[in-house]
């Protein structure tokens, strides 16, 4: 049975196993890690789908500051294993983020990534049209949510 739950400390070694499976060792040079670097997850939105007690998928999401719209989160890295794929986790596991950064009174979440698998969830390229990153990013795979409607309006 999957679960899905809270990432703990003991989870740490098998997620950056899981990380380095999913996205390879370039994984570091990205952008957003840039933003990540020196930072810790939101409390209580860091996740981790569990099998049989081993590490299957894991995503987090972040506090970042998104210029006149002020607070909102950074969602990413999202990973779930190769042989665990296409089985819903994923999508699991950025509905249970989603739903869990509004109850905490989130306004928005921001990410880098594929535009054709986060669109399901809303992401759309529209929301972020007035923001930068601190690197080079393609424009087409930053994408924005919009937890309480126009919180990225003009950003
Ligand atoms: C992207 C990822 C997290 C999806 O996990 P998952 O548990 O397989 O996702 P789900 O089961 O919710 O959805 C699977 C569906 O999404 C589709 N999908 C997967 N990656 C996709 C992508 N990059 N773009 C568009 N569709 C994608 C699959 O084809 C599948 O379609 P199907 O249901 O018609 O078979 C997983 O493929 C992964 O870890 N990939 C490598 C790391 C990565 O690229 N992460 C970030 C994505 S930008």
């Amino acid at each position: 049975m999957i679960r899905l739950r809270r990432e703990a400390p003991a989870h740490q070694p098998a997620r950056e196993a899981l990380l380095d499976a999913c996205f390879g060792p370039e994984r570091f040079a990205k952008t957003c890690e840039l933003l990540r670097r020196d930072s810790r997850p939101a409390p209580g939105l860091a996740f981790a789908a569990i099998e049989n007690r081993t590490l299957i998928g894991t995503l987090r999401l972040w506090p970042i500051t998104t210029g006149s719209a002020g607070a909102a989160l950074l969602l990413g890295p999202l990973g779930v294993a190769g042989d665990r794929r296409s089985r819903g986790i994923g999508h699991s596991l950025v509905t249970m983020a989603i739903e869990a950064a509004t109850r905490r009174g989130h306004q928005a979440i921001l990410l880098v990534g594929d535009a054709p698998y986060y669109a399901r969830f809303g992401f759309d390229a529209r929301f972020t049209l007035g923001l930068d990153l601190p690197g080079p990013v393609d424009r087409a795979r930053f994408l924005g949510l919009e937890l309480v409607a126009g919180a990225l309006a003009g950003a």
